[in-house]
């Protein structure tokens, strides 16, 4: 099958577009600039094009003769810039995607959107009948891009919605990565009581939710929350992580509230100068935000089941994160490897 992945270089997207490749289909990336593992996905078969999503001609260019459709690309990382951006990728970018895939004649058309859609989840766990509650601009407008799918109603284009939890694993250029390393300085600090839940999704079980999700007449115009089978509460999680990496973890509590004032301000301060400010309320909300999901709809429609657990996915994650020098581990870890002699 010849697949569009969009956002085809980021870390999600190169992850699907790997096991799409070792699967044996044709796969096109769209991506907006050149990054640094696009020499290796070419290696391994993928044509990569450069654009942007709210680019009409670039979207259709790369989408020519494609039956399925991944779209990922998202302003997501993106700090600093002003909310038109993140409003014309997440939304004009996924009608343009939407619309060119109507054009195309494609037969299946996956969005990944978000669990921040339903935002601060009030009575945990949540599912995908939580009242959609975006916290953020970034998840609003991930909410509004999941609406402009409706142009593909009573259209031949079958789509499928996806909301993954926190993704992470090898690859992950961020969030994790600031957990990891906090947890090999030996102290984490935690502002809050450490209880909010979080809930992770291993790289490699997401992938799998794609590819069960563009089969043709699986979860038409239905959204699934795609999470690992188990949350945790952010202290657990920062305990686990310090037992990834063989490291003992402290984690003195400090009150939240000052924190999310000194956000606010930062954010305040820095963005009319396009600076990133050193945190910023979404960062905060990491330690406030409640995420926990039951995925019994994917297990029921879609057949997914997540293969990865959390002990295994972190250790493969510290272990990438060792291998290409993103964290200092300290010497007593057993990731470390002895010195030669
Ligand atoms: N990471 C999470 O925990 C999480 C959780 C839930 C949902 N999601 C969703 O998962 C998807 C993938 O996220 P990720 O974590 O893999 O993030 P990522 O690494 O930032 O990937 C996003 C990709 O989209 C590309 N992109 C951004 N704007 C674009 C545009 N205008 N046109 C074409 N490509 C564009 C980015 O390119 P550049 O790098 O060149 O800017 C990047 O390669 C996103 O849709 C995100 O909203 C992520």
């Amino acid at each position: 099958m010849k697949v569009l992945v969009t956002g085809g270089t980021g870390f999600t997207g190169a992850a699907l577009v790997d096991r799409l490749l070792r699967e044996g289909h044709e796969v096109v990336a769209l991506d907006k600039q050149p990054g640094l593992i696009d020499d290796e996905l070419r290696r391994k078969g993928a044509k990569i094009v450069y654009g942007s999503v709210t680019d009409r001609d670039a979207v259709a260019r790369s989408m020519e003769g494609a039956e399925v459709v991944m779209h990922l690309a998202a302003a997501f990382r993106e700090i600093g810039v002003p909310d038109e951006v993140y409003r014309a990728v997440n939304v004009t970018g996924t009608r343009i995607v939407a619309e060119e895939a109507l054009r195309a004649g494609v037969r299946k058309l996956v969005y990944c959107s978000t669990q921040g859609v339903h935002g601060h989840i009030e009575n945990p766990p949540g599912d995908e009948n939580s009242p959609i509650a975006p916290a953020d601009y970034y998840q609003q407008t991930k909410y509004e891009g999941e609406l402009e799918l409706k142009v593909l109603d009573g259209t031949p284009v079958e789509y499928t919605i996806i909301r993954p939890t926190a993704i992470y694993g090898p690859g992950d250029p961020g969030r994790f990565v600031m957990i990891f390393r906090r947890v090999a300085k030996g102290v984490f600090p935690m502002f809050g009581s450490g209880r909010t839940f979080y809930h992770p999704v291993y790289i490699d079980n997401l992938v799998d939710a794609f590819l069960l999700a563009a089969q043709q007449g699986v979860g038409t115009g239905r959204a699934y929350i795609i999470g690992d089978a188990e949350y945790f509460s952010i202290e657990e999680l920062v305990r686990r992580v310090a037992k990834a990496m063989g490291v003992p973890v402290r984690i003195p509590h400090y009150p939240i509230w000052p924190l999310l004032a000194a956000g606010h301000v930062c954010e305040k301060v820095c963005k009319p100068f396009g600076i990133e400010p050193p945190i910023f309320p979404r960062r905060v909300d990491w330690f406030r935000q409640v995420r926990a999901f039951r995925i019994d709809r994917a297990r029921r429609e879609l057949g997914y089941e997540p293969r990865v657990g959390i002990d295994e996915g972190l250790r493969r994650t510290a272990e990438w994160y060792r291998a290409t020098g993103r964290v200092r581990f300290p010497d007593t870890s057993p990731l470390v490897p002895p010195k030669a002699a």
